[in-house]
């Protein structure tokens, strides 16, 4: 039985996360390199609750106790002591990732299960770091975490069912619908996802129609929630153009960066994150 979770880096991701752990119930240690970055999750975990509260979804003694249940860390070897579960949200660089597992590998409890919210590294290749690779799955997670109900449970070739079986389990009680995948690039909701970002891209370069009108053809022509410059402005440009990297080298010529994606990266163009992504924020 799982009782505390640690989530690794409170970024738009991981306080999210985060959030929905200690919604579920769970002790939840949030741990980040950044004290800026942890301050920050707290403020937005606790706008978050702010919101549900003046919505009537939650009231405001419920919102206390599960803001009880939230530790900012500093130090990961406090952070993941004794825990259950941990979950990495680390920026999508494998040799970010690779660092992280070795050190949970030494101070994790050996039995704990090892998420990963990559959305499209290979989690076999993480896995490796680990002495027991049965433990590591994915747990690929959808921003803003709070409004959005998927999981997408990705599991390698080692992943134990019990692992798997355990996740679904946290997920349900999280208020998530899950999806089990077995491991390929991108899974299935990142490769579709980049493959349009990316196609939107190429039509802004080779000027077929405006940000705007790209965006409003797939909304109003496709019943898209949102256009795909609206999405790469929440989700982050520079972690769009990791993805995109990744599938090229993983799957080919088909999934190669369009340039201009990779022009606005160089350019400091990150998204809503900065205040400037396709659009001005
Ligand atoms: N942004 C999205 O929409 C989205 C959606 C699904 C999955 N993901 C995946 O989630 C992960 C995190 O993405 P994000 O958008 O939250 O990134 P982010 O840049 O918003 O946050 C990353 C956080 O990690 C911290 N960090 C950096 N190195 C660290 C380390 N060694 N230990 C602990 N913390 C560290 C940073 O200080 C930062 O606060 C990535 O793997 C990404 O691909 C992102």
């Amino acid at each position: 039985m799982i009782h505390s979770i640690a989530v690794l880096g409170a970024g738009i991701m991981g306080h999210g996360i985060a959030h929905a752990a200690m919604t579920a119930g769970f002790d939840t240690r949030l741990f980040d390199v950044s004290e800026k970055a942890l301050a920050l999750a707290r403020t937005q975990i606790e706008s978050i609750g702010k919101v549900g509260v003046e919505r009537g979804k939650v009231t405001s003694s419920e919102v206390t106790d599960t803001m009880e249940r939230l530790t900012l860390y500093q130090d990961i070897a406090s952070a993941v002591d004794g825990v259950g579960l941990v979950i990495e949200a680390v920026p999508e660089q494998m040799d970010l990732k690779l660092a992280l597992l070795n050190d949970l590998e030494q101070l994790a409890p050996q039995q704990a299960i090892i998420a990963s919210n990559t959305s499209a590294l290979s989690l076999t290749e993480m896995s490796a770091a680990l002495s027991n690779p049965g433990r590591a799955v994915g747990m690929h997670f959808f921003n803003p975490v709070h409004k959005m109900k998927l999981v997408e449970i990705v599991r390698t070739s080692d992943t134990t069912s019990e692992t798997v079986q355990t996740i679904e389990e946290i997920g349900r009680r999280m208020g998530k619908e899950t999806v089990v995948i077995r491991e390929s690039p991108g899974f299935v909701t990142s490769r579709i996802n980049a493959t349009i970002g990316n196609e939107a891209f190429f039509m802004l370069q080779d000027g077929i129609a405006s940000a705007r009108d790209i965006d409003k053809a797939l909304k109003l022509g496709l019943n898209h929630p949102m256009g795909p410059f609206e999405l790469v402005d929440l989700v982050g440009l520079d972690t769009r153009l990791s993805v995109l990297k990744f599938l090229h080298r993983t799957l080919g010529e088909k999934y190669r960066p369009c340039p201009l994606l990779e022009e606005y990266v160089q350019a400091g163009r990150l998204g809503k994150k900065v205040g400037k992504g396709v659009y001005e924020y």
